[in-house]
């Protein structure tokens, strides 16, 4: 039996970084067949959209999908295919693991965190207006139901992985309804895991904690634009965006993906970094229950990043985004 995947490759390095995906997750010998579909600024002369229907479609059958960045374009033309998968797919929860990576620089060391970010409402809920013609209002919307959906993922994804603390971020200080809301939402979530401990921190507070001390982080659970931010941060403090995978999750079905973007700069040079959309491969293989091939691909990557002769420009090497790719199939023969 095998399981199929979607594989959006994407634009800009997109192709470049799937292709070496693609090569790496299958030689973990998990049993996947891929089905393999166009989303983007392609699609729109063939389709009248960047996200067709079709392209759902098979997300919705498949359950599972992998994609490569995509070019949004700013000011004009069509929203992001990202935030319309997030919407028609119901992907409530966005997911960082983020760690230290042998030879990539960062200045910290045993960093080792997962955000957990709730996806679909607070200030991104999209609803502002202009009050008269010099003020204008952005509404925050936090209900008990998404808190305790994002709180429940947090502390079952701790369970899970053997993480020991989940920290819920917050700014209920100040926002005592709705931060108050989310907190008490997710401590009432905490009851239900008495083997993982639970505790908060306020949001400008964990932002110092997380520079100075990010080895005693764990788990992190955190409304939208928050967790927007402290998402980034926390890429940052592994070593950025080469290396950072991510995870959309929903009730229907999951889109996992690298941080970064299309990177149009270096595109169709062979010099992309492959690291982050692997890894995030590495996450939709323990999605899918495949942890020991997981394991074997983590296992490949930590040896490859450990020689020089592999690493991509952006890692200081002179290696090609294939050939490291290559290298990393070839560690996990
Ligand atoms: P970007 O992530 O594409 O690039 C930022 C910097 O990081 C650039 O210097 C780039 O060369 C470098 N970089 C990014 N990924 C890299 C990799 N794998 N290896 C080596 N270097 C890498 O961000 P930017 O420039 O803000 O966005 C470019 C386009 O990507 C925009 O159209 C944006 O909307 C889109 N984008 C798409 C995303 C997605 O589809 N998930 C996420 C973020 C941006």
């Amino acid at each position: 039996m095998t399981t199929k995947v979607t594989l959006i490759p994407g634009d800009g390095i997109g192709p470049e970084v799937s292709a070496a995906t693609q090569k790496v997750i299958s030689a973990s010998q998990a049993p996947l067949e891929w089905e393999i579909v166009e989303a983007g600024e392609a699609c729109i002369a063939k389709y009248g959209t960047p996200l067709p229907d079709h392209v759902l479609e098979t997300i919705r059958r498949n359950k599972v999908a992998i994609k490569g960045p995509i070019t949004t374009p700013v000011g004009k033309g069509f929203r992001s295919v990202n935030v319309a998968l997030r919407q028609q797919l119901q992907l409530f929860a966005n997911v960082r693991h983020l760690r230290n990576l042998p030879n990539v620089p960062s200045r910290y060391q045993d960093v080792d965190i997962v955000v957990v970010r709730e996806n679909t409402e607070d200030l991104y809920a999209g609803i502002e207006h202009m009050v008269g013609k010099d003020a204008a209002e952005s509404i925050k919307i936090i209900t008990r139901e998404a808190s305790e959906r994002i709180g429940r993922y947090a502390f079952e994804l701790a369970r899970r992985e053997g993480r020991k603390r989940v920290t819920i971020v917050h700014k209920a200080n100040i926002m005592k309804l709705s931060d108050g809301l989310f907190l008490e939402s997710i401590r009432g979530v905490a009851r239900e895991f008495p083997g993982i401990e639970c505790e908060d921190r306020i949001v400008d507070a964990l932002c110092m904690n997380l520079v100075q001390i990010p080895e005693q982080l764990d788990v992190l659970v955190l409304p939208n634009l928050y967790g927007d931010i402290v998402s980034d941060l926390v890429a940052g403090l592994v070593g950025g965006l080469g290396v950072a995978p991510g995870a959309n999750i929903g009730a229907m079905g999951a889109v996992f993906e690298a941080v970064h973007g299309s990177a149009p700069q270096i595109a169709g040079r062979n010099l992309a970094n492959p690291i982050a959309m692997i890894l995030s491969g590495v996450e939709m293989l323990k999605y899918l229950g495949f942890d020991q091939e997981a394991r074997r691909v983590e296992q490949g990557i930590d040896h490859v990043l450990r020689h020089k002769e592999y690493l991509t420009p952006d890692l200081g090497g002179n290696s090609g985004t294939q050939e490291m790719a290559a290298a990393i199939v070839e560690s996990m023969k």
